[in-house]
């Protein structure tokens, strides 16, 4: 049985084959659900479940575990695919107590019909002695759901951060292996979920200043026995004013006008220096374009017009964009037409929770000729200068 620290085991599920979650994010490396048994002298506590759909595996890792019993379940968030077993090892454990904040009990009852008798709600900073093991709870919310905690297991120095520092990837390694991988899953999951609150993690990030953490064991991804590692990308993540020298190019394109001037200007910015990545909306990874938003200091949406105005694509697009906030300083439109359209203001009006300055947008009525080359080749100069001015060329 996988252990972190003694008395400390590992018993979640991997999901090799999960591809899709929120029937939105696509998950090329699938996920796990990461549950943990702690065993003190006196009681035993059961951190988070797993996604009902693999209860099977989680009580086949209990039984492994010896887990002859269970006196409590820490839920840290009320989001199904940690709390979705919680009533099957009620069933199990049936003299087990749920033990959560108070909102987070509110959405079990409400979400798995949990009785309000089988919870016990703790404050923040709270402990809960299990002997020569305590747990201590601290409110992280927002990082994406308003109730979320962590657990700090102060004898083993090893914080339990549920969603907070997560990374979308099933794996056979209980660590931390191959960082950059686990980083760039970590930071798929961070664009897709939590990108628009990094405010709220910014204050959770301070919060957890004070602790000295041996390892980070989030409810998704490999343990972070190197926890800095996670945090200090974390930091550059939720700081505003961290924004890198790059331009992100999602494109949609029928007739191949748009994509024309969607590549002339990818290799203008290229002949400029300019790091790009491009993105053909009818056939990218969403995740992929999201982990870009999550620092590219620049985003310019290619689109032609459909009956007027934006691809359905390029709508679906900046409507997403639009949820998820990134700190994105400047957007740009281009993309062609056939003989009208209202497709800028109809994508500035979509951006509207983006706090970024709009860039002089491009089109041509057609297949685009020198005169919108040109304005091309202006944006890309103009994006340069811009990224000049804010120092981070
Ligand atoms: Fe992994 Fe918010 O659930």
């Amino acid at each position: 049985m996988r252990m972190l620290a003694d008395n400390v085991y590992a018993v979640g599920v991997q999901h090799w084959d999960r591809r899709l979650f929120d029937e939105l994010i696509p998950l090329p490396d699938g996920t796990s659900y990461n549950a943990y048994l702690v065993k003190g002298s006196e009681k035993t506590a059961l951190l988070d479940t797993v996604d009902p759909e693999k209860t099977e595996r989680l009580v086949d890792h209990l039984v492994k575990a010896g887990a002859d019993n269970i006196d409590y379940i820490v839920s840290h968030h009320a989001e199904q695919d940690h709390s979705g077993s919680i009533p099957d090892m009620l069933l199990m454990y049936p003299d087990a107590k749920v033990v959560t904040n108070p909102k987070c009990a509110q959405m079990l009852i409400e979400h798995l019909h949990i009785e309000p008798e089988q919870i016990i709600e703790v404050e923040e900073g709270q402990t809960l002695d299990l002997g020569g093991k305590t747990l201590q709870f601290i409110y992280t919310p927002w990082v994406h759901w308003p109730e979320t905690m962590s657990t700090w297991l102060a004898e083993d120095r090893i914080l339990f951060s549920c969603d907070f520092f997560g990374s979308h990837m099933a794996t056979g390694d209980l660590f931390v292996t191959d960082e950059h991988k686990t980083i760039e899953g970590a930071k798929r999951y961070y664009g897709e979920i939590m990108m628009p609150f990094r405010s709220s993690i910014r204050g959770n990030l301070k919060k957890l200043e004070p602790l000295d953490i041996r390892m980070i064991a989030p409810s998704h991804g490999p343990v972070w026995n190197n926890p800095s590692l996670i945090m200090d990308a974390y930091a550059k993540w939720v700081d505003e004013d961290a924004v890198v020298h790059k331009v992100v190019v999602p494109y949609v394109s029928m007739h191949g006008s748009t994509q024309q001037m969607v590549e002339y200007f990818v290799e203008a910015l290229i002949d400029r220096d300019i790091p790009v990545r491009q993105f053909n909306l009818t056939v990218a990874d969403i995740g992929e374009m999201v982990i870009e938003l999550v620092d590219a200091a620049t985003v310019v949406l290619g689109t032609p017009t459909v009956l007027v105005g934006a691809h359905p694509s390029a709508i679906y697009c900046a409507a997403l964009v639009n949820a998820l906030r990134p700190k994105t300083k400047f957007v740009g439109i281009i993309g062609s037409y056939g003989w009208g359209s209202k497709m800028v203001e109809q994508i500035t009006g979509l951006l509207g929770n983006i706090k970024a300055q709009t860039l002089e947008p491009v089109l041509a009525k057609g297949m685009a000729k020198e005169d919108a080359y040109t304005a091309l080749d202006d944006l890309a100069d103009n994006i340069l200068a811009k990224h000049q001015q804010l120092g981070i060329v």
